[in-house]
Protein backbone atom coordinates (compact mmCIF):
# COMPACT_ATOMS: atom_id res chain seq x y z
CA UNK A 1 0.00 0.00 0.00
CA UNK A 2 1.64 3.30 -1.21
CA UNK A 3 0.10 5.26 1.64
CA UNK A 4 2.34 7.94 4.32
CA UNK A 5 2.37 11.04 5.87
CA UNK A 6 4.49 13.72 5.46
CA UNK A 7 3.87 16.85 7.32
CA UNK A 8 0.89 16.41 8.77
CA UNK A 9 -0.21 15.22 4.83
CA UNK A 10 -1.41 12.30 3.01
CA UNK A 11 0.67 11.25 0.34
CA UNK A 12 -0.23 8.38 -1.77
CA UNK A 13 1.89 6.52 -4.31
CA UNK A 14 4.53 9.60 -3.54
CA UNK A 15 2.19 12.41 -4.42
CA UNK A 16 0.89 14.78 -2.24
CA UNK A 17 -2.91 14.21 -1.80
CA UNK A 18 -3.56 17.82 -1.07
CA UNK A 19 -1.69 19.63 -3.84
CA UNK A 20 -4.02 16.82 -6.41
CA UNK A 21 -7.08 18.11 -4.60
CA UNK A 22 -5.73 21.84 -5.66
CA UNK A 23 -4.98 20.84 -8.87
CA UNK A 24 -7.24 18.55 -10.21
CA UNK A 25 -10.51 19.55 -7.70
CA UNK A 26 -12.64 17.55 -6.27
CA UNK A 27 -14.27 14.43 -5.97
CA UNK A 28 -11.13 12.96 -7.46
CA UNK A 29 -10.27 9.01 -7.67
CA UNK A 30 -6.57 8.74 -7.26
CA UNK A 31 -5.07 5.62 -8.35
CA UNK A 32 -1.56 4.07 -7.53
CA UNK A 33 -0.31 2.12 -10.65
CA UNK A 34 2.82 0.81 -8.19
CA UNK A 35 -0.06 -0.89 -6.30
CA UNK A 36 -2.07 -2.38 -9.21
CA UNK A 37 1.40 -3.89 -10.62
CA UNK A 38 1.91 -5.23 -6.96
CA UNK A 39 -0.56 -6.78 -7.11
CA UNK A 40 -0.41 -8.42 -10.96
CA UNK A 41 3.21 -9.04 -9.91
CA UNK A 42 2.31 -11.10 -7.00
CA UNK A 43 -0.40 -13.19 -9.32
CA UNK A 44 3.11 -13.76 -11.44
CA UNK A 45 4.72 -14.91 -9.01
CA UNK A 46 2.31 -17.05 -7.66
CA UNK A 47 -0.33 -18.42 -10.14
CA UNK A 48 0.97 -17.57 -13.70
CA UNK A 49 4.50 -18.58 -13.06
CA UNK A 50 3.96 -21.79 -10.30
CA UNK A 51 1.49 -22.99 -12.21
CA UNK A 52 1.78 -23.73 -16.17
CA UNK A 53 -1.37 -23.11 -18.20
CA UNK A 54 -2.97 -20.66 -16.04
CA UNK A 55 -4.77 -17.14 -17.21
CA UNK A 56 -5.64 -14.36 -15.26
CA UNK A 57 -8.84 -12.50 -16.56
CA UNK A 58 -9.30 -9.16 -14.81
CA UNK A 59 -12.67 -8.64 -14.27
CA UNK A 60 -13.36 -5.60 -16.02
CA UNK A 61 -16.59 -4.11 -14.31
CA UNK A 62 -14.40 -3.25 -11.23
CA UNK A 63 -12.67 -0.75 -12.52
CA UNK A 64 -12.02 0.23 -16.78
CA UNK A 65 -11.19 3.18 -17.80
CA UNK A 66 -9.01 2.94 -21.47
CA UNK A 67 -5.35 3.55 -19.27
CA UNK A 68 -6.41 0.53 -17.24
CA UNK A 69 -7.63 -1.51 -20.07
CA UNK A 70 -3.77 -0.92 -21.56
CA UNK A 71 -2.52 -1.30 -18.00
CA UNK A 72 -3.81 -4.97 -18.03
CA UNK A 73 -2.92 -5.38 -21.55
CA UNK A 74 0.76 -4.54 -21.48
CA UNK A 75 0.70 -6.68 -17.90
CA UNK A 76 -0.15 -9.88 -20.10
CA UNK A 77 -3.46 -10.57 -18.49
CA UNK A 78 -6.44 -11.51 -19.89
CA UNK A 79 -9.66 -9.57 -19.34
CA UNK A 80 -13.19 -10.44 -18.39
CA UNK A 81 -15.85 -8.20 -19.97
CA UNK A 82 -19.80 -8.34 -19.11
CA UNK A 83 -21.26 -5.71 -21.72
CA UNK A 84 -20.22 -4.12 -25.60
CA UNK A 85 -19.43 -1.41 -23.35
CA UNK A 86 -16.61 -3.31 -21.43
CA UNK A 87 -15.72 -5.04 -25.08
CA UNK A 88 -15.66 -2.30 -26.94
CA UNK A 89 -13.37 -0.80 -24.38
CA UNK A 90 -10.74 -3.17 -23.93
CA UNK A 91 -10.91 -3.73 -28.20
CA UNK A 92 -10.30 0.67 -28.23
CA UNK A 93 -7.15 -0.04 -26.04
CA UNK A 94 -5.92 -2.48 -28.34
CA UNK A 95 -6.44 -5.47 -26.11
CA UNK A 96 -5.39 -8.61 -27.94
CA UNK A 97 -8.91 -10.18 -28.75
CA UNK A 98 -7.78 -13.41 -27.58
CA UNK A 99 -7.04 -12.46 -24.43
CA UNK A 100 -10.95 -11.14 -24.22
CA UNK A 101 -13.32 -13.48 -22.11
CA UNK A 102 -17.16 -12.70 -22.27
CA UNK A 103 -19.22 -13.40 -19.40
CA UNK A 104 -23.02 -12.17 -18.24
CA UNK A 105 -26.77 -13.48 -17.92
CA UNK A 106 -28.64 -12.04 -20.85
CA UNK A 107 -25.88 -11.19 -23.47
CA UNK A 108 -27.62 -9.35 -26.33
CA UNK A 109 -27.58 -10.65 -30.10
CA UNK A 110 -25.42 -7.52 -31.40
CA UNK A 111 -22.96 -8.27 -28.24
CA UNK A 112 -22.31 -11.55 -29.12
CA UNK A 113 -22.02 -10.36 -32.68
CA UNK A 114 -19.46 -7.97 -31.90
CA UNK A 115 -17.63 -10.76 -29.84
CA UNK A 116 -17.69 -13.25 -32.96
CA UNK A 117 -16.28 -10.66 -35.38
CA UNK A 118 -13.46 -9.77 -32.97
CA UNK A 119 -12.99 -13.20 -32.37
CA UNK A 120 -12.71 -12.59 -28.63
CA UNK A 121 -10.81 -16.09 -27.15
CA UNK A 122 -14.26 -17.58 -25.15
CA UNK A 123 -17.49 -16.97 -24.27
CA UNK A 124 -18.96 -18.17 -20.73
CA UNK A 125 -22.63 -19.66 -21.81
CA UNK A 126 -24.42 -18.52 -19.09
CA UNK A 127 -27.98 -20.24 -19.89
CA UNK A 128 -29.24 -22.87 -22.59
CA UNK A 129 -30.56 -20.30 -24.94
CA UNK A 130 -27.55 -18.45 -25.29
CA UNK A 131 -25.64 -21.20 -26.80
CA UNK A 132 -28.32 -21.27 -29.38
CA UNK A 133 -27.94 -17.81 -30.19
CA UNK A 134 -24.27 -18.42 -29.77
CA UNK A 135 -24.28 -20.73 -32.92
CA UNK A 136 -26.53 -18.96 -34.80
CA UNK A 137 -24.08 -16.00 -34.82
CA UNK A 138 -21.34 -18.19 -35.93
CA UNK A 139 -22.98 -19.74 -38.27
CA UNK A 140 -24.08 -16.43 -39.94
CA UNK A 141 -19.80 -14.92 -39.84
CA UNK A 142 -18.42 -18.48 -40.46
CA UNK A 143 -16.63 -18.60 -37.39
CA UNK A 144 -16.45 -21.11 -34.57
CA UNK A 145 -16.08 -19.50 -30.60
CA UNK A 146 -14.57 -21.66 -27.32
CA UNK A 147 -17.16 -21.83 -24.85
CA UNK A 148 -17.12 -22.76 -21.39
CA UNK A 149 -20.74 -22.97 -19.39
CA UNK A 150 -20.95 -20.87 -16.30
CA UNK A 151 -22.57 -23.49 -13.93
CA UNK A 152 -24.46 -22.23 -10.35
CA UNK A 153 -22.50 -24.63 -8.14
CA UNK A 154 -25.38 -24.00 -5.65
CA UNK A 155 -22.91 -23.17 -2.67
CA UNK A 156 -23.26 -20.34 -0.10
CA UNK A 157 -21.03 -17.95 0.64
CA UNK A 158 -20.39 -15.34 3.33
CA UNK A 159 -20.54 -12.16 1.76
CA UNK A 160 -23.26 -9.36 1.49
CA UNK A 161 -26.61 -11.12 -0.44
CA UNK A 162 -26.48 -8.82 -3.25
CA UNK A 163 -22.81 -9.89 -4.18
CA UNK A 164 -23.13 -13.62 -3.90
CA UNK A 165 -23.82 -15.46 -6.72
CA UNK A 166 -22.83 -18.75 -6.52
CA UNK A 167 -26.10 -19.94 -4.67
CA UNK A 168 -28.86 -22.66 -6.67
CA UNK A 169 -31.22 -19.52 -6.31
CA UNK A 170 -29.66 -16.76 -8.88
CA UNK A 171 -29.84 -15.26 -11.50
CA UNK A 172 -26.48 -16.29 -12.96
CA UNK A 173 -25.48 -19.23 -14.45
CA UNK A 174 -26.98 -22.61 -15.34
CA UNK A 175 -28.06 -24.76 -12.05
CA UNK A 176 -26.12 -28.15 -11.43
CA UNK A 177 -28.96 -30.41 -12.68
CA UNK A 178 -26.97 -33.20 -14.42
CA UNK A 179 -30.20 -33.52 -16.94
CA UNK A 180 -30.35 -29.93 -17.93
CA UNK A 181 -26.13 -29.42 -18.24
CA UNK A 182 -25.39 -32.81 -19.83
CA UNK A 183 -27.90 -32.43 -22.90
CA UNK A 184 -26.07 -29.35 -23.35
CA UNK A 185 -22.62 -29.99 -22.73
CA UNK A 186 -23.41 -32.60 -25.69
CA UNK A 187 -25.05 -30.34 -28.19
CA UNK A 188 -21.81 -27.86 -27.59
CA UNK A 189 -19.59 -30.93 -28.14
CA UNK A 190 -21.31 -31.98 -31.66
CA UNK A 191 -22.09 -28.23 -32.69
CA UNK A 192 -19.81 -27.10 -35.56
CA UNK A 193 -20.19 -23.89 -34.49
CA UNK A 194 -18.48 -23.71 -31.19
CA UNK A 195 -16.07 -25.74 -29.36
CA UNK A 196 -17.00 -26.66 -26.07
CA UNK A 197 -13.54 -25.79 -23.70
CA UNK A 198 -14.08 -25.75 -20.04
CA UNK A 199 -16.80 -25.19 -17.21
CA UNK A 200 -16.68 -21.80 -14.93
CA UNK A 201 -18.11 -20.86 -11.76
CA UNK A 202 -18.22 -17.40 -9.47
CA UNK A 203 -19.04 -17.88 -6.35
CA UNK A 204 -19.53 -13.90 -5.71
CA UNK A 205 -17.33 -11.01 -4.03
CA UNK A 206 -15.37 -10.04 -1.19
CA UNK A 207 -14.68 -13.74 -0.31
CA UNK A 208 -12.55 -13.88 2.59
CA UNK A 209 -11.91 -17.29 3.37
CA UNK A 210 -11.44 -19.97 1.23
CA UNK A 211 -14.18 -22.62 1.68
CA UNK A 212 -16.84 -21.62 -0.77
CA UNK A 213 -14.20 -21.73 -4.16
CA UNK A 214 -13.18 -25.15 -2.89
CA UNK A 215 -16.55 -26.71 -2.11
CA UNK A 216 -17.47 -25.36 -5.54
CA UNK A 217 -14.83 -26.77 -7.23
CA UNK A 218 -15.46 -30.20 -5.78
CA UNK A 219 -19.09 -29.70 -7.32
CA UNK A 220 -17.36 -28.86 -10.51
CA UNK A 221 -14.82 -31.69 -10.59
CA UNK A 222 -17.63 -34.56 -9.98
CA UNK A 223 -18.85 -32.63 -13.45
CA UNK A 224 -15.59 -32.87 -15.19
CA UNK A 225 -16.03 -36.26 -14.40
CA UNK A 226 -19.16 -37.24 -15.24
CA UNK A 227 -18.80 -35.63 -18.77
CA UNK A 228 -15.49 -37.59 -19.23
CA UNK A 229 -17.52 -40.87 -18.58
CA UNK A 230 -20.63 -39.95 -20.60
CA UNK A 231 -18.47 -38.30 -23.76
CA UNK A 232 -15.34 -39.31 -23.53
CA UNK A 233 -14.97 -35.39 -23.64
CA UNK A 234 -11.85 -33.98 -21.27
CA UNK A 235 -12.76 -30.41 -19.53
CA UNK A 236 -9.89 -28.44 -20.90
CA UNK A 237 -10.66 -25.26 -18.92
CA UNK A 238 -11.62 -24.56 -15.22
CA UNK A 239 -12.10 -20.82 -14.36
CA UNK A 240 -12.86 -20.76 -10.63
CA UNK A 241 -13.98 -17.31 -10.81
CA UNK A 242 -12.70 -14.18 -8.79
CA UNK A 243 -13.93 -13.04 -5.62
CA UNK A 244 -11.19 -12.69 -3.42
CA UNK A 245 -11.60 -9.94 -0.40
CA UNK A 246 -9.73 -6.90 0.14
CA UNK A 247 -8.96 -4.89 3.20
CA UNK A 248 -11.31 -1.70 3.76
CA UNK A 249 -11.41 -1.39 7.59
CA UNK A 250 -10.41 -4.01 9.42
CA UNK A 251 -10.69 -6.71 7.26
CA UNK A 252 -6.87 -8.73 6.54
CA UNK A 253 -6.60 -9.25 2.89
CA UNK A 254 -5.67 -12.70 2.47
CA UNK A 255 -2.52 -13.20 -0.43
CA UNK A 256 -3.59 -14.43 -3.63
CA UNK A 257 -1.75 -17.76 -2.60
CA UNK A 258 -4.36 -18.68 0.13
CA UNK A 259 -7.09 -19.33 -2.93
CA UNK A 260 -5.16 -20.22 -5.12
CA UNK A 261 -2.48 -22.98 -3.65
CA UNK A 262 -5.38 -24.89 -2.44
CA UNK A 263 -7.00 -24.55 -5.31
CA UNK A 264 -4.52 -25.75 -8.12
CA UNK A 265 -3.53 -28.51 -4.86
CA UNK A 266 -6.94 -29.94 -5.39
CA UNK A 267 -7.07 -29.71 -9.20
CA UNK A 268 -3.76 -31.41 -9.56
CA UNK A 269 -4.89 -34.34 -7.10
CA UNK A 270 -8.17 -34.72 -8.80
CA UNK A 271 -7.14 -35.23 -12.41
CA UNK A 272 -4.09 -37.15 -11.54
CA UNK A 273 -6.04 -39.78 -9.40
CA UNK A 274 -8.55 -39.86 -12.25
CA UNK A 275 -5.61 -39.39 -15.17
CA UNK A 276 -7.25 -37.07 -16.67
CA UNK A 277 -5.72 -34.46 -18.73
CA UNK A 278 -5.04 -31.44 -16.75
CA UNK A 279 -6.82 -28.70 -17.28
CA UNK A 280 -5.82 -24.85 -17.47
CA UNK A 281 -7.29 -23.17 -14.92
CA UNK A 282 -8.71 -19.33 -14.75
CA UNK A 283 -9.36 -17.18 -12.50
CA UNK A 284 -11.37 -13.58 -12.77
CA UNK A 285 -10.47 -11.15 -9.94
CA UNK A 286 -11.20 -7.54 -9.89
CA UNK A 287 -11.78 -6.15 -6.79
CA UNK A 288 -8.51 -7.68 -5.35
CA UNK A 289 -6.52 -6.12 -7.91
CA UNK A 290 -7.69 -2.45 -7.80
CA UNK A 291 -9.82 -1.79 -4.54
CA UNK A 292 -7.18 -0.73 -2.32
CA UNK A 293 -5.04 1.24 -5.36
CA UNK A 294 -7.48 3.53 -5.23
CA UNK A 295 -8.52 6.53 -2.77
CA UNK A 296 -11.33 9.48 -3.12
CA UNK A 297 -10.58 12.78 -2.40
CA UNK A 298 -13.29 15.34 -1.34
CA UNK A 299 -13.48 18.56 0.04
CA UNK A 300 -15.57 18.79 3.27
CA UNK A 301 -18.37 21.74 3.07
CA UNK A 302 -21.37 21.76 5.17
CA UNK A 303 -20.83 20.48 9.08
CA UNK A 304 -24.07 20.26 10.88
CA UNK A 305 -23.60 19.58 14.65
CA UNK A 306 -27.14 17.48 16.11
CA UNK A 307 -26.52 18.11 19.65
CA UNK A 308 -26.19 15.17 21.51
CA UNK A 309 -27.24 12.86 18.44
CA UNK A 310 -24.11 13.42 15.18
CA UNK A 311 -22.48 15.69 13.90
CA UNK A 312 -22.86 15.42 10.11
CA UNK A 313 -19.57 16.47 7.93
CA UNK A 314 -20.60 16.76 4.44
CA UNK A 315 -18.28 16.77 1.49
CA UNK A 316 -18.70 17.50 -2.10
CA UNK A 317 -19.70 14.10 -4.11
CA UNK A 318 -21.39 10.75 -2.19
CA UNK A 319 -23.20 7.71 -3.36
CA UNK A 320 -23.18 9.29 -7.06
CA UNK A 321 -18.99 8.42 -6.80
CA UNK A 322 -19.81 5.41 -4.26
CA UNK A 323 -22.52 4.10 -4.29
CA UNK A 324 -21.68 0.95 -1.96
CA UNK A 325 -22.03 2.63 1.40
CA UNK A 326 -25.77 2.92 0.22
CA UNK A 327 -26.28 -0.37 -1.76
CA UNK A 328 -24.84 -2.53 0.29
CA UNK A 329 -23.31 -0.96 3.43
CA UNK A 330 -20.25 -1.49 2.27
CA UNK A 331 -17.90 0.09 5.16
CA UNK A 332 -14.68 2.47 4.75
CA UNK A 333 -12.23 4.73 6.37
CA UNK A 334 -10.57 7.71 5.76
CA UNK A 335 -8.80 10.89 6.85
CA UNK A 336 -8.61 14.58 6.79
CA UNK A 337 -5.98 14.70 4.18
CA UNK A 338 -4.42 17.89 5.46
CA UNK A 339 -4.28 16.99 8.98
CA UNK A 340 -3.34 13.28 8.80
CA UNK A 341 -1.27 13.62 11.75
CA UNK A 342 -3.52 15.52 13.97
CA UNK A 343 -4.95 13.54 16.82
CA UNK A 344 -8.34 12.21 16.33
CA UNK A 345 -11.00 14.10 18.59
CA UNK A 346 -14.41 13.46 16.88
CA UNK A 347 -16.31 10.75 15.95
CA UNK A 348 -18.53 12.13 12.53
CA UNK A 349 -20.47 11.09 9.96
CA UNK A 350 -18.79 11.90 7.01
CA UNK A 351 -22.24 12.05 4.42
CA UNK A 352 -22.67 13.11 0.64
CA UNK A 353 -24.02 15.82 -1.36
CA UNK A 354 -27.27 13.80 -3.46
CA UNK A 355 -31.01 14.31 -1.88
CA UNK A 356 -31.18 10.93 -0.02
CA UNK A 357 -30.43 10.62 3.33
CA UNK A 358 -29.10 7.19 2.75
CA UNK A 359 -26.24 8.95 0.82
CA UNK A 360 -23.71 8.22 3.93
CA UNK A 361 -20.39 7.83 3.10
CA UNK A 362 -18.93 6.77 6.00
CA UNK A 363 -21.04 6.50 9.71
CA UNK A 364 -19.14 7.42 13.25
CA UNK A 365 -15.87 7.62 12.38
CA UNK A 366 -13.07 9.53 14.30
CA UNK A 367 -11.32 12.20 12.85
CA UNK A 368 -9.27 15.24 13.70
CA UNK A 369 -11.24 18.50 13.90
CA UNK A 370 -13.63 18.96 10.90
CA UNK A 371 -12.91 22.13 9.07
CA UNK A 372 -14.47 23.76 5.84
CA UNK A 373 -12.08 23.25 2.93
CA UNK A 374 -10.71 20.38 4.12
CA UNK A 375 -9.30 17.62 2.15
CA UNK A 376 -11.03 14.65 2.88
CA UNK A 377 -9.19 11.03 2.01
CA UNK A 378 -11.49 7.72 1.72
CA UNK A 379 -9.36 4.61 1.40
CA UNK A 380 -9.58 1.41 -0.89
CA UNK A 381 -12.39 2.95 -3.02
CA UNK A 382 -10.79 1.58 -6.34
CA UNK A 383 -13.27 -1.30 -7.26
CA UNK A 384 -16.55 -0.58 -7.96
CA UNK A 385 -16.60 2.74 -7.59
CA UNK A 386 -16.08 4.95 -10.22
CA UNK A 387 -17.35 2.07 -12.39
CA UNK A 388 -20.83 2.44 -10.56
CA UNK A 389 -20.68 6.47 -10.89
CA UNK A 390 -24.28 8.04 -11.98
CA UNK A 391 -25.81 11.09 -12.61
CA UNK A 392 -27.95 11.07 -9.89
CA UNK A 393 -28.90 14.48 -8.90
CA UNK A 394 -27.36 15.61 -12.46
CA UNK A 395 -24.28 15.83 -10.46
CA UNK A 396 -21.08 15.18 -12.80
CA UNK A 397 -18.66 12.38 -12.87
CA UNK A 398 -15.19 13.04 -11.40
CA UNK A 399 -11.67 12.52 -12.79
CA UNK A 400 -9.43 9.67 -12.67
CA UNK A 401 -5.98 10.22 -11.73
CA UNK A 402 -2.91 7.46 -12.48
CA UNK A 403 -0.03 8.17 -10.02
CA UNK A 404 3.00 6.56 -9.95
CA UNK A 405 6.32 7.27 -7.49
CA UNK A 406 5.46 11.44 -6.99
CA UNK A 407 4.17 11.84 -10.52
CA UNK A 408 0.24 12.37 -11.56
CA UNK A 409 -1.57 12.07 -14.97
CA UNK A 410 -5.00 13.06 -15.67
CA UNK A 411 -6.54 9.39 -16.98
CA UNK A 412 -10.74 10.16 -17.15
CA UNK A 413 -11.09 14.01 -17.55
CA UNK A 414 -13.53 15.34 -15.28
CA UNK A 415 -17.75 15.06 -16.43
CA UNK A 416 -18.65 18.78 -17.39
CA UNK A 417 -22.24 20.60 -17.50
CA UNK A 418 -22.12 19.98 -21.41
CA UNK A 419 -21.64 16.16 -21.25
CA UNK A 420 -24.46 16.16 -19.00
CA UNK A 421 -26.55 17.57 -21.79
CA UNK A 422 -25.19 16.32 -24.87
CA UNK A 423 -27.50 13.18 -25.73
CA UNK A 424 -30.34 15.78 -24.58
CA UNK A 425 -33.04 17.09 -27.37
CA UNK A 426 -32.76 20.51 -26.58
N1 LIG B 1 -16.29 -13.03 -12.46
C1 LIG B 1 -17.61 -12.95 -12.47
C2 LIG B 1 -18.37 -13.88 -13.30
C3 LIG B 1 -18.27 -12.00 -11.69
O1 LIG B 1 -19.58 -11.96 -11.68
C4 LIG B 1 -17.51 -11.10 -10.90
C5 LIG B 1 -18.16 -10.08 -10.08
C6 LIG B 1 -16.11 -11.20 -10.94
C7 LIG B 1 -15.53 -12.19 -11.74
C8 LIG B 1 -15.22 -10.30 -10.15
O2 LIG B 1 -15.40 -10.40 -8.80
P1 LIG B 1 -14.41 -9.66 -7.78
O3 LIG B 1 -13.07 -10.32 -7.92
O4 LIG B 1 -14.34 -8.23 -8.18
O5 LIG B 1 -15.02 -9.84 -6.47
N2 LIG B 1 -20.63 -4.17 -7.30
C9 LIG B 1 -20.34 -5.13 -6.25
C10 LIG B 1 -19.57 -6.31 -6.75
C11 LIG B 1 -20.28 -7.07 -7.84
C12 LIG B 1 -19.47 -8.20 -8.35
C13 LIG B 1 -20.16 -8.86 -9.48
N3 LIG B 1 -19.41 -9.92 -10.09
C14 LIG B 1 -19.58 -4.41 -5.14
O6 LIG B 1 -19.30 -3.24 -5.26
O7 LIG B 1 -19.30 -5.02 -4.10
Amino acid sequence: MFREVRDNTLYFDGCNTVELARKYGTPLYVYSERDIIGRFNELKTCFLEKYPCTRVAYAAKAFFPVAMAKLVAREGMCVDVVSGGELYTAIKAGFPAEKIEFNGNNKQRAEITMAVEYGIGRIIVDSLQELTLIEDVCREKGKKMKILFRITPGVKSSSHDYIVTGKKDSKFGIPLDDEVILPQVKAAIDSEFVEFYGLHFHVGSQILNNDSHLQALDVMLDLVTKIKVEFDCDVKELNVGGGFGVTYVEEKRPPFSYYLDPIMKKIDNYYDEKNLQRPNVVIEPGRSIIAEAGISLYTIGSIKDIKDIRKYVSVDGGMTDNIRPALYQAEYTGLIANKANEEKTETVTICGKCCESGDILIKDLKIAHPEREDIFAIFSTGAYGYSMASNYNKNLIPAVVMVSKGEDRLIVKPQTYEDLLRNEII
